[in-house]
């Protein structure tokens, strides 16, 4: 009897324990990082030009203001982490040096980050230094990426802090200065958001959204860490100089946004997440986020109006 009675108080005190841990998650109250163990979902049943402005912005909107210098907070936990110890993991091993710079205007070579993500299966990239990599849900970069030759971009920014976001590798930062003056030229006034992002940070992101969002809105229009072209120094969100709609869908109305469309392309940057293409990118339109590319291939891409991902054959098979 007594027995019993011990029995009967230990699995109370077991489910009520399991119970509060639940309910702690639900809360938000504990948070658990995703691992990439197997492919993200796409983007699917998003509806197209909805109202979702989620974008991504670190740190709090920026405020008003129509002169000066906008303040955005730091990105979350401050800056510059180290990169997320590498666990080697044993994955596809680079069939070349990954540190090989490549060289201006390259266009991509065989096998160049080139990957279905048939089976289940993510491809760790190839040559993650190349500019015409392939940075997708199904190829992330290796653990330890980083790349070697960070600058910071002579352009306005909407925050003054030297930091991280500010950098971008310097063939793409030369680009980047062209592009605002080429837009300047026009009367078009630009000022970049967010580049450059280690892993740290973009996981430290990722999972700020997902607490805030929830993992599948997350994944709509944050890239998982390691699948971030803001991991290659290539990429760039940028927005009117006034700092307003930045990284949110108003943006796709300005004539920034139509400036960057049209012209992009001749300062060999794209706009990498196109209108109408998210099954195909895996994320919902963003008309603020460019990536270098180089003059070729960003050419070749706009003659053509594809992405990356229907230039590399490399179309996630829809679910
Ligand atoms: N917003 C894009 C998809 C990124 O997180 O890299
Ligand atoms: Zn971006």
């Amino acid at each position: 009897m007594r027995k019993k009675k011990a029995f009967l108080v230990v699995v109370t005190a077991g489910v009520l324990l399991f119970g509060g841990y639940f309910a702690a998650k639900q809360a938000g109250l504990i948070h658990t990082s995703p691992q990439l163990e197997e492919p993200p979902k796409l983007a699917e049943g998003l509806e197209e030009g909805s109202g979702n402005s989620g974008g991504e912005l670190e740190g709090d909107a920026p405020g008003a203001g129509n002169s000066g210098e906008i303040s955005v907070p730091d990105e979350p936990g401050g800056e510059e982490g180290g990169n997320g110890a590498g666990n080697g993991g044993g994955a596809d091993k680079p069939e070349k040096d990954p540190t090989e710079k490549p060289s201006k205007g390259d266009k991509p070579g065989e096998g160049e980050g080139i990957s279905r993500g048939e089976n289940g299966a993510i491809a760790v990239i190839a040559q993650p230094a190349s500019v015409t990599a392939l940075v997708n849900p199904y190829n992330k970069l290796p653990e330890d990426y980083e790349p070697d030759d960070l600058d910071y971009p002579n352009v306005k920014f909407i925050f003054s802090d030297k930091v991280e976001k500010r950098m971008l590798r310097e063939e793409a930062a030369r680009a980047l200065e062209k592009l605002f003056s080429g837009a300047e030229a026009d009367g078009i006034y630009l000022a970049g958001v967010s580049a450059y992002r280690s892993h740290a940070t973009q996981t430290k992101l990722f999972d700020r959204y997902v607490k805030r969002d929830g993992y599948e809105k997350a994944r709509t229009y944050s890239a998982l860490p390691g699948t971030s072209e803001h991991e290659t120094g290539l990429a760039i969100d940028v927005t009117s100089s006034d700092g307003s709609c930045a990284a949110a869908d108003c943006f796709g109305d300005t004539e920034e946004a139509a400036w960057l469309a049209a012209n992009a392309v001749k300062f060999g940057f794209i706009v990498r997440y196109p209108e109408g293409k998210d099954k195909i990118t895996g994320y919902q339109y963003e008309p603020w986020h460019l990536r270098y590319v180089g003059d070729d291939l960003a050419e070749e891409l706009a003659s053509g109006g594809l992405t990356l991902e229907e230039y590399y054959n490399a179309v996630p098979v829809a679910k």
